[in-house]
């Protein structure tokens, strides 16, 4: 099992995993096989007692606090990837972040789950700030740079080979293949922050308020580091207008 894969890669390439069920005779489970796959399963709920404690013995209130509402200024967009901590990375606790995660952090406009997401955090909870986080070694981005049909994933999967479309010049040019994944990760980003800037809500509650902002991040696995694409947001903003402006006056 690749270490360096999004678990999405990694079952794309396990045979075991594409093995259809009804061919296999019969699946028995032993019951010390049952054991350990209960075993971290149950701890879950020991861990939970622990952290409770924890929490509550710094600040007793501390949950009663928060049940009482969320006022977060992040929404955070990222990978499902299990090892993109978005809350632990950032240094930010419960009620920090609204956040929402799908494979290859995609910003599509059909998606009726991340469209409510958005406009919830945007005209609802009135976040100042939208993050789009890709990472290296994204399963999904490699996935998408695989010339083969994935079944049920390439719709999914062809807003990511949309973006190596837009940029082919500049991906193609790049001769290591490494930094060439790596750059489509970066552009990933980039195009997504472009579908949240196209956002009829966005648009009006940023020229309403001059918030919410968007920013483009790249999460590096290997190290636990963000890095800001550092994205200028006015210019996203300028250049979409011509096409995409959904309000009646000029967007900057
Ligand atoms: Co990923």
């Amino acid at each position: 099992m690749g270490q360096q894969d999004c678990g999405l890669g990694t079952s794309l390439n396990d045979g075991d995993v594409n093995t259809p069920i009804f061919q296999q005779d019969y699946f028995v489970i032993s019951s010390l096989e049952n054991q350990t796959l209960m075993s971290l399963y149950n701890e879950v709920f020991e861990r939970n007692k622990k952290w409770v404690a924890e929490k509550t013995g710094m600040q007793p209130d501390y949950f009663e606090n928060l049940a009482k509402g969320q006022d977060p200024e992040f929404l955070f967009i990222g990978c499902s990837d299990s090892r993109v901590p978005a809350n632990q990375a950032m240094g930010m606790q419960p009620g920090d972040i609204f956040v929402h995660r799908n494979i290859a952090n995609v910003v599509s406009a059909t998606d009726l789950n991340i469209m409510s997401v958005i406009n919830y955090a945007v005209v609802h909870l009135d976040v100042k700030h939208i993050v789009v986080c890709g990472h290296y070694g994204c399963g999904g981005v490699k996935a998408a740079m695989q010339q083969q049909d994935l079944g049920i994933l390439n719709g999914w999967l062809r807003n990511v080979r949309d973006v190596y479309r837009l940029h082919k010049a500049e991906l193609n040019a790049i001769t290591d293949a490494h930094e060439r994944y790596n750059r489509l990760v970066e552009l990933n980003v980039l195009e997504q922050c472009i579908n949240v800037v196209k956002l009829a809500e966005v648009q009006k509650k940023y020229l309403a308020g001059g918030f919410p902002i968007v920013h483009g991040w790249v999460y590096d696995l290997k190290t636990g580091l963000i890095k800001d694409l550092e994205l200028d947001f006015n210019h996203i903003l300028k250049e979409i207008q011509e096409v995409y402006n959904l309000t009646e006056q000029s967007l900057i």
